[in-house]
């Protein structure tokens, strides 16, 4: 008979998915009802919680977070030519639009504290094709947006924020997504705000951006038929934002069961040689969508877990400069030497909310076991 208890999945989508099945039922009927199954009704109540949500005066949903940064950049002005700065420790995405919208990405290094963009290493990729700059609010942590926005504002440069990894975290009390011209979230079913297949969203202040990403995500329609520039599909689903809608209501109590497990992970993990825990930065609001540690033989702290079944994860094991895809920018390894130790150190331990205590004891018992 085999004893060992059942593995800790690194991700789990089956438990919330179980929960709210009666909810997610009812609001996809809905939607089968009304038969506005892309854009509609569904969509416009998504939006408007959402801006509601974030304290935003507009939120536009389209089908992915990709399309969400790709249709910002452009309401940003970013077109051939020019340079957008960024981090290359993200997910591609992040350098994929800028690409869409014929830029070229400049990435400048990371702050080795909090993971995001090192506004001192942005302002010094600045020249004079620089149209915006493109910081991630990676893991779940707001980056520096006091210092990039002033930044932008004495450099006349739009300011768009990725926040595909951060619905609901905070930067000096204020949700992010609101900070520059747009802020853009991605719902893939894994992020803090999942829904059930691709969907993501442009949050803005400007009702001119809010306007032209509305106009771009359907054809450029100025009216029926009626097309002044090119336009993409880029329109959300009625099922997609029906199920987002009854998620939304749960997000900061989903995020506040991350933040225990969080709590519980560093108080469990402190003091292990050469174990390097996060640490949130004062004023930000982390919503932990990984709980990201560094260890120097991170592959070799890979595998033990792994064998005592314990799940996890690399975000990211190649930074996007070091990519097959951007190699005609000329990159060589040691340019951004702080994204590249990162890539060689970080592992996601176990992070959602339906982690239980258990689960989360066992992770511990075994990281120390290992490291002790
Ligand atoms: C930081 C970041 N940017 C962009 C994206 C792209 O979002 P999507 O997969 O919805 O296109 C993701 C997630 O997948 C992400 O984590």
């Amino acid at each position: 008979m085999n004893t060992s208890p059942a593995p800790v999945p690194v991700f789990d989508l089956r438990r919330q998915t179980e929960a709210l099945r009666p909810e997610l039922l009812e609001a996809l009927a809905g939607v089968l009802d009304s038969c506005a199954f892309s854009s509609g009704r569904a969509v416009e109540a998504f939006e408007r919680a959402f801006a509601e949500y974030l304290g935003v005066a507009e939120v536009v949903g389209v089908n992915s977070g990709t399309s969400a940064l790709h249709l910002a950049l452009l309401a940003a002005g970013v077109g051939p030519g020019d340079e957008v700065i960024t981090t290359s420790l993200t997910f591609i995405a992040t350098a994929w639009a800028i690409s869409y919208a014929g830029a070229t990405p400049v990435f400048a290094d990371i702050d080795p504290e909090d993971f995001c963009l090192d506004p001192a290493a942005a302002r010094a990729a600045i020249t004079p094709r620089t149209r915006a700059i493109l910081p991630v609010h990676l893991y779940g942590q707001a980056a520096d947006m006091s210092v990039l926005q002033e930044l932008c504002s004495a450099k006349g440069l739009a300011l768009v924020e990725d926040a595909a990894q951060a619905q609901g975290a905070t930067y000096q009390g204020r949700a992010v997504g609101g900070f520059g011209l747009a802020g853009c979230f991605s719902f893939y079913p894994s992020k803090n705000l999942g829904a059930p297949g691709d969907a993501g969203a442009v949050s803005t202040n400007d009702p001119q951006a809010a306007a032209l990403i509305r106009r771009l995500r359907d054809h450029a329609q100025r009216e029926k038929y009626l097309h002044d520039r090119v336009g993409f599909n880029y329109r959300m689903g009625g099922f997609l934002a029906a199920a987002l809608s009854v998620k939304l209501p749960r997000l900061d109590d989903w995020n506040e069961r991350r933040e225990a497990i969080a709590r519980a992970y560093r108080e469990g993990l402190a003091g292990l040689d050469e174990l390097v825990l996060p640490t949130p930065r004062p004023g930000r609001g982390h919503v932990w969508h990984q709980f990201v540690v560094r260890h120097p033989r991170r592959d070799w702290l890979v595998e033990r877990l792994a064998e005592r079944g314990i799940g996890t994860g690399i975000h990211y094991p190649r930074p996007v400069h070091l990519q097959p895809a951007y190699a005609h920018l000329g990159l060589r390894e040691g340019s951004l030497p702080e994204a590249e130790r990162a890539a060689r150190e970080v592992l996601s331990l176990p992070m959602f909310p339906e982690l239980t205590d258990a689960e989360v004891e066992r992770v511990v018992r075994a990281v120390r076991e290992l490291l002790a």
